[in-house]
């Protein structure tokens, strides 16, 4: 079996900072929607097309990042980091398809149409009734806090390996020269 490679791949580098700016931005806009009466009409016409874009990128990453090898932890990170790293990448490819699938099941609960743009359309994944509805709209809203947790965790991370550790594991998301891993 080949060597497991430095770096991700181009393809996986771009899908994760994409994502990363559309998943961030969701967050606030989501926070806007329920603060403001006002931008609320612009803010959910924004945030439904754009949370189905994510959802169908996270498919996309899921099945690419299934099919290749990724680059290894450091062999010298304690087992306690490693289980970390691996339990916080499941919880955010977990949250990345719950949270879209909830929202769009919770507009459908709530009997309003799953509009994308204009008349375009996506048909009901959940029946029209009101108890269903509330627990989504509670779920969608506790995923989303518990989403920006594990967020900043992650950035915290990212952060050690980059300025303390020094061990080539920012790089090798980050791209450009300096992605051999050490340890
Ligand atoms: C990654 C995807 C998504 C993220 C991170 C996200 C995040 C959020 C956040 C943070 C809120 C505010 C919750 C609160 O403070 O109570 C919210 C509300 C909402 N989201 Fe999402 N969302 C996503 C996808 C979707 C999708 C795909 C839809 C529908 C197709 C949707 C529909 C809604 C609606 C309707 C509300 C407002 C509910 C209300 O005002 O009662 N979301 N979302
Ligand atoms: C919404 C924000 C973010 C999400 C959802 C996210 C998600 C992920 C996921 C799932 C992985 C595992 C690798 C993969 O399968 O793609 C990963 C890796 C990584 N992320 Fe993020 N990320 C986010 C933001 C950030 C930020 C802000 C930074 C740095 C400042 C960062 C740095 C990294 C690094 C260095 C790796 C490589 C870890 C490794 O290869 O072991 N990420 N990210």
């Amino acid at each position: 079996m080949s060597a497991a490679p430095d770096r991700h791949d181009t393809f996986a580098r771009l899908l994760h900072w994409s994502m990363a700016v559309l998943i961030l931005a969701m967050l606030f806009i989501g926070v806007g929607m329920v603060a403001s009466i006002t931008l609320r009409p612009t803010l959910l016409a924004l945030h439904r097309p754009i949370g189905i874009a994510l959802l169908v990128l996270a498919v996309v990453r899921l099945v690419h990042r299934l099919r290749r090898r990724t680059p290894e932890l450091p062999r010298d990170l304690p087992g306690w980091q490693r289980a970390a790293a691996h339990a916080s990448h499941v919880a955010l490819y977990a949250l990345m398809l719950a949270m879209p699938l909830i929202g769009w099941a919770m507009v459908s609960a709530a009997g309003n149409p799953v509009l994308l743009w204009d008349d375009v359309q996506l048909p009901a994944i959940a029946p029209h009734d009101p108890a269903v509805y509330s627990v989504l709209r509670a779920a969608h809203a506790w995923l989303a806090r518990a989403l920006l947790a594990v967020i900043l965790l992650h950035l915290a991370a990212a952060l050690y390996h980059a300025w303390i550790r020094r061990d080539g594991v920012f790089a090798s998301m980050a791209g450009g020269r300096g992605g051999a891993r050490s340890g």
